[in-house]
């Protein structure tokens, strides 16, 4: 019941605007905290590898597919899918991805709280005088407990609804046209601090020395769920931004830029990261508590540690914010679109169960840890289940629609913007999402989820 078909959406302002959005959902916990606990986990330089080859080669054309399907439709994720294909079962793939926004945001929410109470530790000055140690111990401490946890989740989870909330334009926009660069500044003051830490080469070797023998499927695997998890895509996210997107704006050069900006960010940040996990001789498969436990042992090193520890916890909170609300965002605008609520009542409706699911994530560090189904708590399961089964199937299913089903002709029409602009790469595009993707993507999956056994 796609009644709002007529009525005015709400759309984004001018390109620049635009690629801000998209990079402020791009660019947040996957780059900073997600890429390197799973590269550490991974070996280090091979995963970077594979990951690079990952955004090029799939990442980038899938990026492109969704923000394509959604200014074609101008709706929803699940809207877009009907509208496109009337009839027909492809609005399962919407239906898919607004399931995979709970499990994300579940999950995103418990570490974006994290970094709520990392900023609070920061303000008080909480790191000060501690050993590598006492830092490790402390962030063990807090995200075992219930009640710090939960309550920085809540709020979290409020202020994603309150922007939400106040619509697409000025919000997201706004904010992110700001913030952004402001990030990537202070991840490159925070980058030159890391390296030049005493054993900084141990981390770099790890990150860009490949080690062929650390590869598996399941690592290749990873390498890809981490790729469509960074760059925000299988899930519909981008076809919810793509039905904001103005018809004169040019989609393959925003999908560039944004695949660039973020890459750009996993990158420095892995160099943030690894040196001073060398330096400080922490294990680099830490996993989940990678960042927390590593970057206040930067500020303790570094001048004016006090105040770049606190402006650094903002920025990453920040950063998670414009994520989150582009998660929440798919749910919103297919809850207000197709289920005929206002979108206030869609807003608290979403937040409202998200959070509910999101206790479970967050309580599987404490009360929960030991309720393990097959060697993963409820956490490591959204995280898996999200990153490494449904954002592929949801990236496989995109490309295979704008490749065979949209048509070719609709498909070339949205992206050089009926005709106007010259896309020489089209030929190039069209064949990746036709054959290289789809048989990419459904090789690593089938073998990295061991499925295909040879
Ligand atoms: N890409 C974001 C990050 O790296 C997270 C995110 C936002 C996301 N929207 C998404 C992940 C959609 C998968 C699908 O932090």
């Amino acid at each position: 019941m796609a009644m709002l078909n007529n009525a005015p959406r709400d759309s984004f302002g001018s390109k620049i605007g635009v690629i801000a959005a998209a990079a402020g959902s791009a660019v947040g916990l996957g780059n900073i905290w997600r890429f390197p606990y799973v590269a550490g986990e991974n070996g280090g330089g091979a995963f970077l590898l594979i990951y690079l080859g990952f955004i090029l080669a799939i990442g980038f054309p899938v990026m492109l597919a969704e923000l394509t399907i959604g200014r074609r439709a101008q709706l929803n994720a699940l809207g877009s899918f009907k509208k496109l294909a009337p009839g027909k079962p492809w609005y399962l793939v919407g239906l898919m991805g607004i399931v995979a926004a709970f499990l994300i945001l579940a999950f995103y929410s418990t570490i974006a709280g994290w970094t709520l109470e990392y900023l609070v530790q920061a303000i008080g000055n909480g790191f000060s005088g501690k050993s590598s140690d006492a830092l490790k111990e402390s962030f063990e401490t807090f995200q075992s407990g219930s009640f710090r946890p939960l309550l920085w989740q809540v709020i979290f989870m409020f202020m994603t609804g309150y922007i939400v909330y106040s619509g697409v334009k000025k919000g997201i926009e706004k904010y992110a046209k700001i913030l952004m660069p402001i990030l990537l500044l202070l991840i490159i003051v925070m980058t030159i601090r890391s390296v030049t830490l005493p054993g900084a080469e141990g981390g770099l070797n790890f990150l860009f020395k490949p080690d062929f023998s650390k590869i598996t499927w399941p690592v290749i695997l990873d390498a890809l769920g981490q790729a469509a998890f960074s760059l925000s895509i299988g899930m519909g996210t981008l076809i919810t931004y793509g039905s904001y997107i103005q018809k004169d704006n040019p989609l393959p050069n925003i999908a560039l830029q944004v695949t660039a900006a973020d890459t750009l960010m996993a990158i420095l940040a892995g160099v943030m990261i690894f040196p001073a996990v060398f330096a400080f001789n922490i294990d680099p498969a830490e996993g989940f508590g990678l960042v927390f436990i590593v970057l206040p042992n930067i500020f303790v090193q570094m001048a004016g540690g006090y105040f770049f520890a606190i402006l650094f916890f903002t920025l990453l909170a920040i950063a998670a914010l414009t994520s989150t609300v582009s998660v929440l965002e798919v749910v919103v605008a297919y809850f207000s679109e197709e289920l005929n609520m206002s979108r206030n009542k869609a807003t608290i409706i979403g937040s409202v169960g998200i959070t509910i699911v999101g206790v479970f994530a967050t309580l599987s560090f404490g009360p929960l840890s030991d309720f393990i189904i097959f060697g993963k708590t409820l956490f490591g399961w959204f995280d898996y289940l999200s990153a490494n089964v449904l954002l592929p199937i949801g990236a496989l299913m995109i490309v295979l629609f704008v490749g065979w089903f949209m048509g070719k002709a609709h498909v070339k029409a949205e992206i050089t913007n009926e005709g106007s602009l010259k896309v020489k790469m089209f030929p190039v595009f069209l064949w990746i999402v036709r054959l290289l993707a789809p048989i990419a993507i459904a090789v690593v999956f089938l073998y990295g989820i061991n499925v295909l056994k040879f």
